[in-house]
Order: C-alpha cells, then sequence, then structure tokens
C-alpha cells in the first residue's frame, strides 16, 4: 500500500512542483489500527483507478483557470459573509477571463448533514423542500450581484452522488477506511468533533459561541494520520499551496501536532448519502461535499464518473475560501485527493472575515448584515466595491454603513463618475460630443500617460496576486491621476481663451476620456455594471464592453471622430450627513494640497478561529 500511496503522492508532488524536480519521499508504514467490520468488493471499485491517476499530461492547461468558492450550507438563507467569499471569487474570475483564460467558475450548495435536517424541521419544511427554497435564494442573489459563474453544484444531485460514491470506493480500496468506535464533543454548526483544547469554557465552540454536544458513535473512519509526512513534504515544496502566506504556518502547525484520522459517516444522520454497501450509514457533510468541486465540473447530459469529471477541468487552480475551514481544505481535502490518486489542487486561498463588533458575522450567531437590503439599497457595484476595497483580501473587516457611504461616494461617485461627467459635458459644450484626434497622438509628450500605464501594471500585479484592494486602489489613483490633470489643465478655461487654447482643451478632453476607457476595463472585475455604464457613454456598444481584454488596457483605444453617448451620472451619489463623511473630506482636501493619492487604511481586527 506505501507504495501505491506514494505514487499517488508523487504525482501530486510533480503537480505541484511547477519546476518538476524530483522529490525524495521516503516510505511509510500505514497506522491501521482498527480492522473493517464490513469487507466491499474492492475489484467493484478499483476499475478504472489508473486511468485517473495524475501526469502532467492530465493537468489543467495553462489557459484554464478553475477556481471554486466553498459551497454555502442551506441552513439559511445567505448573508454578506457567504456574500464576501462570491463576490471577491467573481471579480478574480472576470480578471481571469480579461486575461484570456477559459474559466470555470464553481459555487453552489452544500444540502446535507445534521445541521441542515434540523434548519428544515424548525423550518416545518422537509429537507428536500426546505434546499430548494434555500438553494435558489444563494442563485437569486448571485443574480443580483452580478456574480458571472459557469457551474452551480448542489450536493443533492444526483450526478453529486454518483461521484461521491465512486470517491468514497476509491478512499477505501486504497485501504485508507476502516471502522471503529469514537466518542468526543460534537459542533453541530461546524459539523465537526472538537478537541477540547480548542473549545471555550462549558465547551463552547469558539466560532459559534455555543456548547458543543458530547456524541458516541460507531463510524468509518479517513485514516488522515497516514499522509502527515506526504502532507508535510508538500507544504514545504510548495509553501504558495497556502496563501495568504501567513495562514501556512498555521496549517504547518496543525500537522506538525499530529494528525488524528477523522470520522467521515454519521450513524445519526439520515439526510446524507448512504456509505457504499451500509445504508445505516450517512456520508459525513464534508467527506460529501468537497467533491462538489470536482461533481460541478460534468454537465447533467454527460457520464456521470471521476474519470469524466477529473477531464473536464480538475485539478482546481484556486479554491477560495474563509479561514474557518482552512484544515478542511488544506489538510483533509489534499489527503483525501491522494488517497484516492488524483491531482491536489494548485491553491487554497483563506481569507479573513466580516465582522460585526468583532464576532465573526454568521448565520449562527444571528449577526448578520442582509446582502438583499444592501443591494437593493446601494446597488451591486456599490456592495462589490466597498467590500473589496475597504477589507485587506485575508485578513477581518468591520463594516459600518457611514463608512461604505463615504467610500462609494468618495471613490465611484465623485473620482470617476463625477470626472466622467464634467468631460463629457465640456465636450457636448465645445465639440458636440464628438472627439478630436486620436487618443494616441493626443497623449504625446503627456506624462499623465506613463503614470496610467504604471498604474494599470500596478492594478495587473495585484489581481494577479489576488490583493483585490491594492488592485481598486490602484484604479482610483487612475481616477485621481485624470482629475489631477483636468483641474491643472482647467480646459474649461482653454476653451473660453479660443484658438491654440482651445485647440489643447479639445485634446485635454480626449485625453481624460481615454483615461476613463482604461478605469472601465480595470475595473470591470470589481464593478461591473458601472464599468458598462462608463464605456457606454464613450459610445461603445454593450457587444464591445463584452468583447474586452486586459490588453485592451493599452492606452489609445479611442479614435478621432468617436463620438459620446449623452453624459448623465454613472454613479448616483448616496446622500448623507456631510459632516460624517470624513473620505470625502480627505478627497477635497487632497485635492487642494495637490496630492490626489487617497490612501485608506483598514484596521484588521483579531477574532476567533475555529
Ligand atoms: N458548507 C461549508 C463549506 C463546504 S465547501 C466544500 C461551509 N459553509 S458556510 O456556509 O458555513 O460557509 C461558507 C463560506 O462562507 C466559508 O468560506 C466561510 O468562511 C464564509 N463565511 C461565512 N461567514 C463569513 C463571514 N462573516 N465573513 C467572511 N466569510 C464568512 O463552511
Amino acid at each position: 500500500m506505501a507504495a501505491k500511496l506514494n505514487t499517488s503522492l508523487h504525482n501530486a508532488l510533480c503537480l505541484l512542483n511547477p519546476f518538476n524536480t524530483p522529490f525524495s519521499i521516503k516510505p511509510f508504514s500505514s497506522r491501521n489500527s482498527f480492522r473493517f467490520s464490513k469487507k466491499l468488493n474492492s475489484s467493484q471499485y478499483s476499475s478504472g483507478r489508473r486511468a485517473l491517476y495524475c501526469t502532467s499530461s492530465h493537468e489543467n492547461d495553462a489557459e484554464t483557470f478553475v477556481l471554486t468558492t466553498p459551497l454555502y450550507y442551506v441552513n439559511a438563507p445567505p448573508h454578506m459573509g457567504s456574500a464576501y467569499t462570491t463576490i471577491a471569487a467573481d471579480s478574480i474570475a472576470r480578471f481571469q477571463r480579461l486575461l484570456g483564460k477559459k474559466v470555470i467558475f464553481i459555487t453552489g450548495t452544500d444540502e446535507h448533514g445534521e445541521k441542515i435536517a434540523t434548519s428544515a424541521a424548525a423550518n416545518g419544511r422537509n429537507p428536500g423542500d426546505h434546499c430548494d427554497l434555500i438553494s435558489q435564494s444563494y442563485r437569486t442573489l448571485w443574480k443580483e450581484l452580478d456574480i458571472a459563474y459557469d457551474k452551480f453544484i448542489r450536493t443533492t444531485d444526483p450526478k453529486h452522488e454518483a461521484i461521491v460514491k465512486e470517491f468514497y470506493a476509491r478512499v477505501f480500496a486504497n485501504g485508507d477506511i476502516y471502522r471503529a468506535d469514537y466518542e468526543g464533543l460534537y459542533c453541530v454548526n461546524c459539523e465537526e468533533y472538537k478537541d477540547e483544547k480548542e473549545l471555550l469554557e462549558n465547551n463552547c465552540c469558539p466560532v459559534h459561541q455555543m456548547p458543543c454536544v458530547a456524541r458516541k458513535e460507531d463510524n468509518y473512519f479517513f485514516a488522515l494520520s497516514k499522509y502527515q509526512k506526504p502532507l508535510e513534504e508538500i507544504l514545504s515544496q510548495n509553501p504558495r499551496f497556502v496563501q495568504p502566506s501567513y495562514r501556512l504556518n498555521e496549517v504547518q502547525s496543525w500537522i506538525k501536532s499530529g494528525l488524528r484520522d477523522f470520522s467521515i459517516s454519521r450513524a445519526l444522520v439520515d439526510w446524507g448519502i448512504p456509505v457504499p454497501d451500509d445504508d445505516k450509514q450517512t456520508i459525513y457533510v464534508w467527506f460529501d461535499a468537497l467533491l462538489g468541486y470536482i461533481s460541478a465540473l460534468t454537465d447533467d447530459n454527460e457520464q456521470q464518473n471521476l474519470e469524466t469529471a477529473v477531464s473536464l477541468g480538475w485539478p482546481a487552480s484556486l479554491h477560495l475560501i474563509g479561514k474557518d475551514i482552512l484544515r478542511f481544505h488544506a489538510v483533509y481535502w489534499p489527503a483525501m485527493l491522494m488517497s484516492a490518486g488524483l491531482t491536489l489542487p494548485k491553491m487554497v486561498f483563506g481569507h479573513g472575515f466580516l465582522t460585526k463588533d468583532g464576532m465573526k458575522m454568521g448565520k449562527s450567531l444571528g449577526n448578520t448584515l442582509e446582502p438583499f437590503e444592501l443591494v437593493q439599497k446601494f446597488g451591486p457595484d456599490a456592495v462589490r466595491y466597498f467590500f473589496l476595497r475597504e477589507v485587506e483580501f485575508g485578513n477581518d473587516g468591520d463594516y459600518s454603513e457611514d463608512r461604505f457611504i463615504s467610500i462609494v461616494n468618495a471613490h465611484l461617485a465623485n473620482t470617476i463618475g463625477n470626472l466622467l461627467n464634467r468631460t463629457l459635458g465640456l465636450l457636448k459644450k465645445n465639440c458636440e460630443s464628438t472627439l478630436v484626434v486620436d487618443s494616441t497622438s493626443a497623449a504625446e509628450g503627456i506624462p499623465l500617460k506613463d503614470t496610467v500605464e504604471k498604474l494599470v501594471e500596478k492594478a495587473q500585479t495585484n489581481y494577479e496576486n489576488l490583493s483585490l484592494s491594492s488592485a481598486c486602489e490602484a484604479v482610483l489613483e487612475i481616477g485621481n491621476a485624470g482629475n489631477l490633470y483636468m483641474d491643472q489643465r482647467a480646459p474649461w478655461l482653454l476653451f473660453k481663451q479660443g484658438g491654440v487654447s482651445a485647440e489643447a482643451a479639445a485634446k485635454d478632453l480626449v485625453i481624460i476620456l481615454e483615461v476613463m476607457r482604461i478605469i472601465a476595463i480595470a475595473l470591470s472585475p470589481i464593478a461591473p455594471c458601472l464599468s458598462l455604464r462608463i464605456y457606454s457613454q464613450l459610445g461603445f456598444s454593450l457587444d464591445q464592453f463584452n468583447s474586452i481584454t486586459w490588453n485592451d488596457t493599452k492606452w489609445g483605444g479611442l479614435k478621432g471622430g468617436q463620438v459620446m453617448a449623452q453624459a448623465s451620472p454613472v454613479f448616483a451619489r448616496i446622500e448623507l450627513n456631510p459632516e460624517k463623511n470624513e473620505e470625502e473630506k480627505k478627497v477635497k482636501e487632497s485635492k487642494k494640497t495637490g496630492k490626489a493619492k487617497v490612501k485608506v487604511e483598514l484596521q484588521p481586527k483579531t477574532v476567533a478561529e475555529a
């Protein structure tokens, strides 16, 4: 068995190792201290196994970018915390599409287990109806937030069940599943047995602040402990596997402290996928839901098996998750994949929490922010922009409405929206809304062009590094540079002077509108509707907007003779007590002093972690 395991580990390492240098892996022995109480027919499950072994030819080609959000529990409708991961994922997916990659953006809902069955009962529904309803509310919210996912998987989909069973059988055939009694403290909200060491007073779960319950069960176990060494090797050889880098230490110390086998079935829970050959037990939600990342890859009309699913896009390029579920993704999941002989995902990024009064916002704590209300009140662009700009991706961040309004007014309405509106107004008044020259010739010898090019590069690097707040900041800096140029050149005065001055003013407007065009593209992963509105006002069609690529951020897209649309505000200011609007004050202040760059620091908060 050690040899078999080493083959899959070797494959995993090869695929994680960009330079394909040979790893030296010492054989290790299995620690199966329990006997299986039931013997499955392993030949039945091992067929086709070799075909699934991952080799480099099997790897997702570099032009395909597969990214996933967690599959959300359907115990309650989505809150802003669940929306946060999805907004970030959508922005990353949109950026990768702009780079010309084929993107498979996977999201979905996690519908089995005790927590879901209990919430269905509490709502007087049968679990199936309950899941349909809540899963639909996720889809509705994604629509409202302009989330352009490619695949939506529900763990109650029959195709998912087929893949989970096949996966279970492969792990079983590899000798990694055994049966044993387990006694411990269980947090139903985490759907996890907890170590007493990590609990608060009265055995309370630190994430959900509710007491864990004592449980004793006869379960099937996954031999996680066998994978301790391989996991250590993988992480030391591929430190970028866990991001941000400061989360790697956490994962390494979990592993170092000793990995314990974990229970992968439940005897007391009916609402789940039956364990193959033992319908008295259901498969543990995590051993079920993680497989959604693979089962999502097939279409309903395709063959529903691991081989087909894997061939359609596995391994994932990026699992985007909250830090509370890092252990499942950076420890359990890679070990499960190794056991089944499948390639590991390329990266797991654990972001921080949206908090309220320092506590993780969540359904279980009941301290959530309503995303539907927020979108209806402020629109999808404001919501997307605020959370991605305000919270350094990876850190925690607290929400306040005052801050929300300050930021979106200052950045989207003033710096970006107003600049466009003023420029189009002047163009209409003085040039019949028509560009007098190409933007390339207008910008000859003008330093602003170089400034913008550097900021576009900065935005690109930040998007690539998943530093979404810094990407927003780079785009805002382009807006600031445009505003500064407008104020310094004062084209409205030059038009009044007439002659050569008026000609120069007409060129200035072309330059500023070119800046706006570049902003529209660079901002489109974050605020797609706003970007479309800007693009349309510049005289482009929806088709033209839909076919833009990151290359179009190069200076020179606007041509002489192009006619601009009628100016109308692209982002309506949110009205509020001006006293509270500290961010707007900063913008006004920076304009007076000529220091146009506005930098907003987020105070990271420390939050109790799972
Ligand atoms: N069902 C599991 C995931 C299975 S993935 C195969 C789950 N679901 S969840 O609905 O509880 O959480 C889904 C995601 O939402 C997690 O990444 C979690 O971190 C994130 N968030 C939930 N509340 C959050 C905040 N308050 N802030 C930011 N993200 C948070 O776990």
